[in-house]
């Protein structure tokens, strides 16, 4: 071939690679993920790669028409899409296509211990971002249940590690199936409102990975969550949402993350701690939007040399990389929707499977809507509505089935229903006490419907409770009208534990209901009437007073001139309870069913691949009634090398049994079932030896127990 021909025929391959590689293979969604990454990125200046890695409004991030990367909205919360505020305050944007479902707050699907209903749970909220047009949902919200008197309780998932991380893979995977990027909160050891924007928390390093951060490590690793939110207070003296530790290192180097770490909204605090170490994402800071920590401080930075050009190459394709994950570039093929009967059916079912019956003494409850003639619901919580309460999570709902309504609309006119306030959050006065007590005197049953609400000091984002009382005399209140009309019912509205200790013993029946969602009356009425039988258990330890709580017990909460020890450390919940044997008002798994359950027949059986062991053993519905039943999997060291809890949960199965009907449950253990966490080798230790393998109904009423040899020490790298 004469020369003019190879010169030809390189220049045309040449030309074609060029015009291919100045194709736009970013915009074509048939291209793998890391190749769109960085065909986009390297034609984006430093101008525009800084511009997409902070707010330029409460919950967006700017445009960059010249390359057609569009508006990124992001939007909270947990239980459910939350209404626009802004664009550039806290004040509602007055729309009136912002309404969402409001789904029963996240310690009640906690309560129902089904990580299947979590992930239709994050479905529905998918769906409806979808439809409002959020590509980041802020939630779920996995920070343990140190205290029960953090004013988020109701938005966290409990007290335990292994519960929570089911629940929330769960619900990352139904959320993120939508074609959107949920986001774990707070990251991490926020487990208290009080001084959150500057508390200092410290913690050993076995503490930290045995109870604070496997939720977190399961919805990177199990749940493949998109979006990591860094949390507001320090640990170990430095930021969370600029922490080395928790971020390089343990994050995205352990972990492997590859997701992007949003601030918290405002806890970005410093230019160059939020530059190398991993916050990609500043929202929220009060300062102009050009201002920001990532913003013109960090473009200057950068052009000065002063931090590497890799830290924000890294930056953008970490959000790249989440916009094609969530087709945010991508035409929608799905256009989403809100409040269908589907949606509101999930919302009453996660209500009627997290409800808790705590007590039922006489069978009292299922009232029998056939001999009821009169019933009187007591109490401000019958009628209040707490959809747009507790801060970030609150949703404006479409509507709200509020106690009384669902209980009268249950009693369907066939029995005559009266309700009297009884207290007031805010026109307290003793006639209402006395109204109450009078109104209860001839009736049939009473229901009283109290707790807590989303005031300030209560259950709501911002401030702790001050103590485990209930507030506006209701103790008071209860104590007269039980003693007025002993067929009482309580029903508890509120986000963890309250002291029960004025009125426990003469009350036959207690309910615990949290915050149920807007389907939450009908839900209450279902079961109170028989309808429904309740199948949840606590996620969070009751204590009878609040100094048997770890974090009170030792005098750490909220901490000390800035500084909060965890002191207790992986003793937090009944992990504190059981190991110093204090009795606690309602154990932590506990909760009642209109039915009885048997347990039988347990069996150990070593496995072979993988799972080091199969528990198995037979649950049947002794009762009259079907029902479901949480067999829980706990498990005992006989020895240990180090001090560890009495016991720990380490399997659960939730089994619907029809009267009379019997099934066999079989849970799977790995090593890591029996391991913990060893600082001196920065890794899971499983030691020889001996365990107790107990099977029950909650922490507290294990049924069956047997002994297992685990025969030879097993060592596993933290990764
Ligand atoms: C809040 C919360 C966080 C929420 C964010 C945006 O302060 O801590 O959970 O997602 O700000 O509202």
């Amino acid at each position: 071939m004469r020369v003019i021909q190879w010169v030809s025929a390189i220049v045309a391959i040449t030309t074609t690679f060029a015009a291919a590689d100045d194709l736009k293979l970013y915009l074509d969604p048939t291209q793998p993920v890391e190749v769109r990454v960085e065909n986009l990125l390297k034609r984006m200046t430093l101008e525009e790669k800084v511009s997409i890695i902070h707010a330029d409004s409460k919950f967006t991030t700017p445009a960059i028409p010249r390359l057609g990367i569009p508006r990124r909205w992001l939007s909270d919360g947990p239980n459910g899409v939350r209404e626009d505020v802004g664009p550039d305050n806290w004040k509602p944007a007055g729309r009136t296509d912002d309404f969402s479902t409001w789904l029963p707050a996240p310690i009640c699907l906690a309560a129902s211990w089904d990580p299947d209903l979590a992930t239709a749970y994050g479905t529905v909220i998918g769906q409806e971002a979808v439809k409002r047009g959020k590509e980041i949902m802020l939630g779920p919200s996995v920070n343990i249940q140190r205290t029960p008197l953090c004013g988020r309780n109701f938005e966290y998932l409990g007290e335990d590690p292994f519960l929570t991380s089911r629940i929330a893979v769960g619900f990352i995977r139904g959320e993120q199936s939508q074609g959107i990027s949920s986001c774990v909160k707070h990251f991490a050891a926020n487990n208290q409102e009080t001084d959150r924007f500057s508390v200092n928390v410290e913690m050993d390093d076995r503490t930290l990975r045995e109870i604070y951060l496997p939720a977190f490590k399961a919805a990177v690793q199990q749940g493949g969550v998109l979006v990591v939110m860094g949390a507001y207070n320090k640990f170990r003296g430095q930021h969370c949402t600029e922490n080395d530790f928790l971020i390089n290192h343990i994050l995205k180097g352990n972990w492997g993350f590859q997701g992007l770490v949003v601030s918290d909204w405002a806890a970005a605090a410093d230019t160059t701690e939020a530059a190398l170490n991993g916050l990609d994402l500043e929202m929220g800071t009060d300062k102009p939007y050009d201002n920001y920590y990532l913003a013109k401080p960090y473009l200057d930075g950068l052009k000065s040399g002063k931090y590497p050009m890799a830290t924000i190459d890294d930056k953008v394709r970490r959000n790249l990389r989440v916009m094609f994950l969530t087709h945010a570039f991508d035409p929608p093929t799905d256009t989403g929707s809100i409040n269908t009967p589907a949606h509101q059916a999930t919302a009453r079912r996660v209500a009627e499977e997290g409800i808790v019956l705590l007590k039922n003494d006489h069978d009292t409850l299922p009232l029998d809507a056939g001999k009821i003639g009169s019933l009187a619901i007591i109490g401000e919580n019958a009628v209040t509505e707490f959809a747009h309460g507790g801060g970030s999570a609150a949703i404006k709902s479409f509507y709200e089935i509020t106690p009384l309504a669902g209980i009268v609309r249950r009693a369907g006119g066939k029995m005559n229903v009266v309700f009297s306030m009884g207290y007031s959050h805010d026109h307290p006065s003793p006639d209402l006490a006395d109204r109450a007590v009078k109104a209860v005197a001839q009736v049939d049953a009473v229901i009283i419907v109290a707790g807590l609400n989303h005031s300030k000091y209560l259950d709501t984002e911002g401030s702790d409770r001050k103590d485990l009382s209930l507030p506006y005399g209701q103790d008071e209140l209860i104590r007269r009208v039980v003693k007025a009309n002993p067929k009482t019912i309580v029903v508890m509205i509120s986000g963890a534990a309250v002291d029960m200790n004025a009125w426990l013993d003469q009350t036959p029946a207690i309910v615990q209901a949290w915050y149920p969602g807007m389907e939450g009356g009908n839900a209450l009425a279902a079961i109170l009437f028989g309808d429904v039988n309740p199948s949840g258990k606590l996620p969070a330890t009751f204590p009878k007073r609040l100094a048997d709580s770890p974090a009170h017990a030792l005098g750490n909460f909220p901490g000390i001139f800035g500084t909060e020890h965890y002191q207790e450390g992986v003793l937090v919940g009944y992990r504190w309870f059981d190991t110093k044997q204090i009795e606690p008002l309602f154990p932590f798994g506990h909760g009642l069913s209109y039915t009885q359950f048997a347990y039988s027949n347990l069996k150990l059986a070593p496995a072979t691949n993988g799972p080091l062991l199969t528990v198995q053993c037979d649950i049947a519905n002794t009762g009259r009634r079907d029902g479901a039943e949480i067999v829980q999997l706990y498990v005992h060291p006989e020895k240990s090398s180090v001090a560890r809890p009495d016991k720990e949960l380490k399997g659960f199965a939730k089994v619907f049994l029809k009267s009379g009907q019997k099934k066999t449950v079989a849970i799977s253990l790995r090593a890591d079932a029996f391991a913990f966490y060893d600082m001196t080798k920065g890794g899971w230790l499983s030691e020889a030896g001996d365990y107790s393998i107990l099977v029950g109904a909650s922490s507290r009423d294990i049924r069956l127990r047997d002994k297992w040899t685990l025969p030879q020490t097993i060592f596993a790298e933290e990764k």
